[in-house]
């Protein structure tokens, strides 16, 4: 993997990318930089997650099909879920071979386990990234280290949203819902 912040993989991201994608994938790498110290993560892999987590989120539903075969009902029913699992794929062709790295990519759709802070970070940093212009309440729970609070609320948002559009909810965050409730 190119170094962080090497011009020659913004170039390979920017080149795959809308430019509003691609702005929005520059804050929230910026961001899940920035956050990382004060909540456990390695600042260098937060930023590539960031970069990276985004890759397949505009290609046709054909192509996601093709990268991500759906394995239930909810994907082959709502393909542009299958953009993490995708986005993986194409950040593994870009060099990418960091695990955590990897799984923030594909988790940063459906959700990741409460033991996982690289791929909390991507998640709520997805959300809460300025540009978005709302989830402002998330930064100061990132910036203060309540990562699994920020977390937790980012996923209950997220869920609110797709019951009230009538998008299925994925299994697996019917799973990170109920581990969430655990933790
Ligand atoms: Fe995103």
């Amino acid at each position: 993997m190119k170094s962080t912040g090497s011009t020659a993989l913004l170039d390979e991201v920017r080149r795959r990318l809308s430019p509003e994608r691609f702005a929005h994938v520059l804050r929230v790498a910026e961001l899940a930089r920035a956050v990382a110290p004060a909540v456990g993560v390695d600042p260098d892999k937060a930023y590539r997650a960031g970069l990276l987590h985004d890759l397949a989120k505009e290609l046709p539903d054909r192509e996601l099909l093709r990268l991500a075969p759906p394995e239930n009902e909810v994907e082959r029913a709502h393909p542009p879920v299958l953009h993490g699992r995708a986005g993986r794929k194409l950040a593994e062709g870009l060099g990418e071979r960091d695990p955590e790295v990897l799984a923030a990519i594909e988790g940063h759709v459906v959700g990741v386990g409460p033991d996982f802070p690289l791929g909390m970070l991507i998640y709520v940093a997805d959300l809460a990234e300025p540009g978005r212009g709302f989830n402002r309440d998330l930064l100061p729970l990132l910036e203060s280290g309540r990562l699994l609070e920020a977390y937790r609320r980012a996923v209950e948002r997220k869920v609110a949203y797709l019951e009230s559009r009538g998008i299925p909810v994925h299994p697996r965050t019917r799973e990170v819902q109920r581990a969430l409730e655990a933790a």
